[in-house]
């Protein structure tokens, strides 16, 4: 199958120019000058599909370095499957993601991994690639972390946060970071004080206060700019590349910033929730159904933060200063019913997490519209950063001869509404979303441009607002180590 994308304006993360893009079965071999023929040959007329993207963008297909599909996670699992959630990815723009396979203290390192090959093999609708987790630091996992690296696995996952599930303590940590600065494994670092958090959250319910709100309260900022201190600290000791994942504290990003400035390889990543939402939406929200536990639809770790306190504002300049280098999702969702319901009456109880994958790519082109960063930028935190970050570059992340033909043509002109709508009587109109949640945590929501064509690995699979892909396209990313360590 061979594919002609005329007249757009294909963008990058270094700059933008008018071109043409020539697929040829899942690669793209050629980015040419609008119009151009090919040793005399009228290309529109040689090519299997053209696709006029004339008043478009057309950029490296997204890339979702963070989500947890099936996630285990208090009592329950994240709702998206491989196929759902990387069907809603698709719809979204987004061509590629990065999940969490997990492993659990006293399990393989390997048996982990074994459990997400099969929960994604032949579901996945885009390609997908896996981190590990490792909840459990010890001998037996420390000598499996370097081995991952042969399964095209460069980065793993530890818990400064959830004592007695996925929690490391220093020691523990230290020893882990050793094996990275040896292999040049990625430690990716959920950096909150579980410990001193899960007091703050004993004490709040001791007295009552139980509502979702006060799921950010226990997990002040300061468990994070400690924790994010703690983890540069031992990555400094040890020499070890550190990324810290959702970054959502002005104060941790300041963490982040100091380590950069005196050139240790220390990197941070936030997400859509810390950029448009804040403390105060989810003490403001209410439901009928619901009441004042309708905030648990964004609960998540790190939590929301306080927009008095100006983190949002700070978040979107760390990403023009390059103090964050990207932007994830953190995709890991639960329906209100019969999930996130687990915490009526005990915040601690919430399963943590928000879906966005099918979100990402639009939020963050809003951010375009309204000056917070620029079209390139756009392109760099969601795309070619991620892939280079997690060893996909030259693969992923760029429109270039050779590359895999992942692209999506984005419309400036067009619009999109997140969200559930209701009709007069309240009622749903439909599902506007294709994740497997029961509610929209981005209700309301619009954006000033459209995912207009979605093509992955040569295959188109959104256009025309349909989509035209299947589930087991998607294959596994056998990723390298970083290409953006200093
Ligand atoms: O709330 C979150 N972030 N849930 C997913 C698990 C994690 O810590 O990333
Ligand atoms: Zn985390
Ligand atoms: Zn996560």
């Amino acid at each position: 199958m061979t594919i002609l994308i005329t007249g757009g304006t294909v963008v990058g993360a270094t700059g933008r120019t008018a071109a043409d893009v020539l697929i040829d079965g899942e690669r793209i071999v050629a980015v040419l000058e609008p119009g151009s023929t090919l040793l005399g040959h009228d290309l529109t007329a040689s090519v299997d599909t053209v696709i006029d993207a004339t008043g478009k963008y057309v950029i490296p297909g997204g890339i979702d370095a963070h989500t947890h599909m099936e996630l285990p996670f208090g009592g329950t699992a994240a709702i998206d499957t491989f196929e759902t959630g990387t069907i809603a990815a698709a719809w979204g723009g987004t061509t590629s993601i990065i999940d969490f396979a997990v492993q659990t203290a006293g399990q393989k390192v390997f048996d982990g991994l074994a459990a997400w090959h099969e929960k994604a093999a032949g579901n996945a609708a885009v390609d997908y690639g896996f981190h590990q987790i490792v909840g459990g630091v010890d001998a037996d996992s420390l000598a499996a972390l370097p081995k991952l690296i042969d399964e095209g696995i460069t980065s793993y996952k530890l818990f400064m946060a959830y004592p007695g599930v996925f929690y490391s303590d220093d020691a523990q940590i230290l020893r882990a970071m050793q094996v990275a600065a040896d292999t040049g494994l990625m430690t990716m670092m959920h950096a909150e004080n579980g410990p001193a958090i899960d007091v703050l959250v004993e004490q709040l319910l001791a007295q009552g206060k139980t509502d979702p709100y006060y799921h950010g309260v226990a997990r002040a900022w300061q468990m994070e700019e400690e924790a994010t201190h703690r983890a540069i600290m031992l990555a400094n000791l040890t020499g070890a590349p550190l990324y810290v994942v959702h970054v959502s504290a002005k104060q941790a990003v300041e963490q982040l910033a100091a380590a950069r400035d005196v050139g240790q390889n220390v990197f941070g990543e936030t997400c859509p929730q810390y950029l448009y939402l804040s403390l105060e939406d989810q003490l403001g929200a209410s439901s009928e159904e619901f009441g004042a536990f309708e905030g648990a639809k964004w609960v998540c770790s790190t939590p929301l933060r306080s927009k008095q306190e100006g983190h949002q504002h700070h978040m979107w300049r760390s990403l023009r200063t390059n103090d964050i280098q990207m932007v994830s999702t953190d995709h890991c969702p639960f329906c209100m019913k019969g999930q996130k319901e687990l915490g009526l009456g005990d915040f601690s109880k919430i399963p943590n997490g928000i879906g966005s994958v099918e979100h990402r790519m639009d939020l963050m082109y809003q951010g375009v519209v309204t000056g917070e960063i620029t079209l390139e930028r756009w392109v760099e935190l969601t795309s070619t950063t991620p892939a280079r970050m997690f060893g996909l570059y030259g693969r992923k992340g760029v429109i270039a001869p050779g590359a895999d033909a992942d692209v999506v043509i984005y419309d400036p002109n067009g619009h999109t509404s997140i969200g559930m709508p209701v009709d007069a009587e309240g009622r749903p109109t439909g599902k506007k979303h294709h994740m497997n949640m029961d509610h929209a945590a981005w209700e309301g929501f619009e954006i000033d441009g459209k995912v207009d064509t979605v093509i992955s690995r040569g295959s188109i699979v959104i256009r025309d607002d349909a989509f035209h892909g299947r589930a087991g396209h998607g294959q596994y990313l056998r990723r390298g180590l970083s290409q953006y360590l200093g």
